[in-house]
This record gives C-alpha cells, sequence and structure tokens, in this order.
C-alpha cells in the first residue's frame, strides 16, 4: 500500500500539569497549544481526565477555541465526558480506559467485552460529527470489536513497544513491533483509519512511522520533555523530520 502523509497529533497535556503543580495559570496549555500548531502539528490531543489531574473543562474549551487544527478530545467513556464532548464539539474524540490510580493511560480500552456500552456511547458523538477513535491493544479481538462497533479509527496503545529501550530484550520488542505491524494491516483490511501513541520519543519512532497503514500519531510526554531543553518548536519538527524520513 501507498503510504499517506503522517499526521502529528501533540498532546499537551503535561503542561498542564506543570502548572497544577504550582496552582496557579502558567505554564498556558493553550499557548503551548497554538505554539504547537504554528510549529507545524496538524491537531492538538488533550486528555481530560475523571479528576482533572491536568486538563481542566476550561482548558478544554479555550483550546478549541484558540486553535485552527483539528482538536483530538481524549475522554474516559462516562456520560459526563460524552455530554462535555457534545458541548465541545471536537473535531474528533479518542475513547481511553480510565483508572484513577494509574499515572498514566497503562492500557487499551476493552472493546470486545463492553461492546454494547461502547457502542451506545459513540453512537451520539459520531451523529455529532466527531471522528470516534478506540485507544485499543493491538489484539485482533478489540480491532475487530472496534470495528463492530461502527467506530471509524483505531489508536494503538505501543507503550509496550516503546517502553522496551534499545538495549534490553531484542526478542520481546520485536514481538511487539510485530504485533503492532499485523495489527496494522488487520485494521486497514476491516476499513479503519489507524493511529499509534503513548511512549513515543526520537528513539523509537522511526519505525512505527514507517508502517504504511499509520496515518496519525499522538505524541506528548516526550515532546513536551523535550521543550524543557530545546524549546517545542525545534522538539516538534526534529520529530517531524523523522517522521517524514520514516515515510521517505
Ligand atoms: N494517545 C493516547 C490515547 C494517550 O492517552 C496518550 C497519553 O497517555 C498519548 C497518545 C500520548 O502518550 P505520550 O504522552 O506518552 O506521548
Amino acid at each position: 500500500m501507498t503510504a499517506q502523509r503522517l499526521r502529528l497529533g501533540v498532546n499537551i497535556d503535561h503542561v498542564a500539569t506543570l502548572r497544577n503543580a504550582r496552582g496557579g495559570d502558567l505554564p498556558d496549555p493553550v499557548r503551548a497549544a497554538v505554539l504547537a500548531e504554528q510549529s507545524g502539528a496538524d491537531g492538538i490531543t488533550a486528555h481530560l481526565r475523571e479528576d482533572r489531574r491536568h486538563i481542566r473543562d476550561a482548558d478544554i474549551a479555550a483550546i478549541k477555541e484558540a486553535i485552527d487544527i483539528p482538536l483530538n478530545f481524549e475522554l474516559a467513556a462516562t456520560r459526563e465526558m460524552q455530554a462535555i464532548a457534545r458541548t465541545i464539539a471536537p473535531h474528533a474524540v479518542c475513547v481511553v480506559p480510565e483508572r484513577r490510580e494509574e499515572r498514566t493511560t497503562e492500557g487499551g480500552l476493552e472493546v470486545a467485552a463492553d461492546q454494547n456500552r461502547l457502542s451506545h456511547f459513540i453512537g451520539p458523538l459520531r451523529d455529532a460529527g466527531a471522528r470516534v477513535s478506540m485507544f485499543i491493544a493491538p489484539e485482533l479481538s478489540q480491532i475487530e470489536a472496534s470495528a463492530r462497533i461502527g467506530a471509524p479509527v483505531v489508536e494503538f496503545h505501543c507503550g509496550a513497544y516503546c517502553n522496551f529501550d534499545t538495549e534490553g530484550d531484542i526478542v520481546a520488542r520485536e514481538a511487539e513491533f510485530a504485533r503492532l505491524a499485523d495489527g496494522a494491516k488487520r485494521a486497514a483490511d476491516l476499513g479503519l483509519e489507524v493511529h499509534m501513541g503513548h511512549g513515543l520519543s526520537y528513539q523509537n519512532v522511526t519505525p512505527i512511522a514507517a508502517l504504511p497503514e499509520v496515518a496519525e500519531l499522538n505524541i506528548g510526554h516526550f515532546l513536551m520533555g523535550e521543550a524543557l531543553f530545546i524549546g517545542l518548536p525545534p522538539a516538534l519538527a526534529e520529530m517531524r523530520r523523522l517522521m517524514d524520513a520514516a515515510r521517505a
């Protein structure tokens, strides 16, 4: 298959993490979203968690207002989040699992075991015009269930692959990569758009970006960390360069 241009969604949650550590207004995640747009991001991703540990309700509304590129609103499948998403009317919603005690989104959504509820959850969002994606592990059962409930997009949690460092267990790392690659093929065969996210960095982005089925990467923590040292525009430019080089 011919690879399409790979989009870069920039997740700005951790600008809010830093702001909330001091309880004031700075640094401003809206400013980060605008700067990311000016620096070549194709979309902005933000996760309004149930416990509001980083992004808050007012941030989501302000980000939507401030940017001209698509907003990808990550949310748990709750009534509260569904209502907020319908008010905000983002370009896209990404349904993620959420557990209060986790530090970050640790695994994928159980779509196969929760099809009925999730299909009712995404229906109104789709009807309202949002492009819905399901954040899942690259497992056949989850991919097929996502297609069955009518989600047009799946985002694979690629953390299990990304968290291996380059010195680590090469065999296990290759097995995780094969799961992502095979899953991407299966999802594309089913007509699903494929995204990937979690743990992507300069070190590990190239093989993922080279998979021809992948249309979008969502990257946050690494880019914000890098931005502390070199600034957001150069951090983003380097990620973009690596993504383009992987596709060349
Ligand atoms: N995609 C989804 C659905 C996420 O929940 C997250 C954050 O956990 C990301 C992408 C970005 O991951 P990271 O911050 O590790 O780049």
